[in-house]
């Protein structure tokens, strides 16, 4: 039996499957997927003056000014739980200590699952991944292939690949995240879940609905 109001947060360096199983586990619980990179990539796609001022930023892998994030994600939260509100998963947000007492003012979170995944499997799922521009589903040209070319099984739009994801840039978010988000496991060790995330998509979709659930 699943909770009413349901608040979760999703933990793990770059590449560890927070977007692939954050994103499956929202649509089943009815909760809202609450996404930062997916928000700052729109706001740069669509050339937005917010877009403009954080594209450096993301485009090299740095992390975008802990003021900007938590204006964006209260006003998220407070979308989030007006109208059919079942609860929310965040992706990518906290990443700092600061935003992390940030939130605390905002809303209580009820587990933190943490996907835990080597540097090596990080590499090589980055390189391979592939993104709808459109729907921003997530696939992998080895483990997670669409069924037709590269195409959007949902949209039938050409998958891109992200600019953030050559190895340079890679290399750089890990250190980013190891330096700066790390900390968060000491923050959350009370409400820790910690998953294999170097297991396949699917039995880290278990283990992950297990700890939820
Ligand atoms: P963001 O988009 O959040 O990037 P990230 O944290 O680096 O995470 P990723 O999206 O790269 O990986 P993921 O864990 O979601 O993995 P995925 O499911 O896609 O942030 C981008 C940038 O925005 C940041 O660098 C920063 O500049 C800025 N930003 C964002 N939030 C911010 C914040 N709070 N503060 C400041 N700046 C912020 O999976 C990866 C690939 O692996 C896919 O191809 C997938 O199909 C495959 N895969 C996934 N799981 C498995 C599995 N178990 N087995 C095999 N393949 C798998």
């Amino acid at each position: 039996m699943v909770n009413q109001n349901l608040k979760l947060i999703f933990l793990g360096p770059p590449g560890s499957g927070k977007g692939t199983q954050g994103n499956r586990i929202a649509k089943e619980l009815k909760l809202d997927f609450i996404s930062m990179g997916d928000i700052l990539r729109k706001e740069i796609k669509e050339r937005s003056k917010l877009g403009k001022e954080v594209s450096n930023y993301v485009e090299s892998g740095k992390l975008v000014p802990d003021k900007l994030i938590l204006e964006l994600i209260e006003k998220q939260v407070d979308r989030a739980k007006s109208s059919d509100y079942k609860g929310f998963i965040l992706d990518g947000f906290p990443r700092t200590l600061e935003q992390a007492n940030g939130l605390k003012n905002i809303t209580e979170i009820d587990k933190v699952i943490y996907l835990k995944c080597n540097i090596e499997t990080i590499v090589k799922r980055l390189s391979a991944r592939r993104t709808c521009p459109k729907c921003a589903r997530v696939y992998n040209l080895v483990t997670n292939l669409p069924r037709k070319d590269e195409l959007c099984d949902d949209c039938g739009v050409k998958l891109e690949h992200r600019v953030d994801d050559c190895e340079s840039v890679i290399r750089k978010r890990m250190e980013i995240y190891e330096t700066s988000t790390s900390p968060l496991l000491g923050f959350y060790a009370s409400q820790l879940n910690v998953i294999d995330a170097d297991l396949g998509i699917e039995a880290v979709y278990r283990k992950a609905k297990e700890a939820i659930v």
